[in-house]
């Protein structure tokens, strides 16, 4: 438990519990793409340091790329999704693979698909580390999750609250007192 004046934060997944999850992930996605060279799409800001260890697990060639995006403020979705960095590389032909640090309501994913598939990539696949199945509405499966989650809200490894706590190596529930 970590306690500051006006916050509590919960462990909820512990460094060496994220690092074990992202070597299977990275394996499934090594052997998915034996060979090709598909390009990583991380969605900013909340999915850099997954995007990084994730990378460094694979063991083919690969390429990167990021978008930003934005749809909270503090720890409420706005439901309207503002494109604040699009992506720089040609995707058209290529395999994309999605990296998003969460899904809460899925609106963020159902826009980048729709973005995405403008741009006539060869295929497409979404890895998230976290879901939360009870909140997210989506009519497309999620290829790869890490970590199905309650639907509070998390912090750590990432992900923020007003742009603070991303810096944990571990994954918190937390709580405004
Ligand atoms: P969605 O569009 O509601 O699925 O939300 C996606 C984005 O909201 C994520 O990429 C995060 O940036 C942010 N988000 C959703 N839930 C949380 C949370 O529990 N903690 C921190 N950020 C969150």
């Amino acid at each position: 438990m970590i306690e500051g004046t006006d916050y509590r934060l919960t462990p909820l997944l512990s460094e060496d519990e994220i690092q074990e999850k992202i070597k299977k992930i990275g394996r499934n996605l090594s052997d998915r793409f034996k060979n090709e060279v598909p390009i990583f799409i991380g969605v900013l800001n909340g999915s850099f340091i997954f995007m990084a260890d994730l990378l460094r697990t694979m063991t083919i060639n690969c390429e990167m790329d990021f978008i930003k995006l934005n749809s909270y403020a503090g720890d409420k979705s706005s439901g309207t999704i503002r494109l604040l960095k699009d992506i720089s590389a040609d995707i058209t032909g290529r395999h994309v693979v999605v990296v998003e640090d969460i899904v809460d309501s899925g609106l963020t994913l159902r826009f980048l698909k729709e973005r995405l598939a403008g741009a006539m990539p060869r295929s497409i696949i979404f890895v998230s580390l976290l879901f939360k199945p009870d909140i997210a509405k989506l009519d497309f499966p999620i290829d790869i999750v890490g970590f199905e989650i309650p639907p509070d809200f998390v912090v750590g490894y990432g992900l923020d609250y007003d742009q603070k706590f991303r810096h944990l190596p571990a994954i918190y529930r937390f709580e405004g007192l």
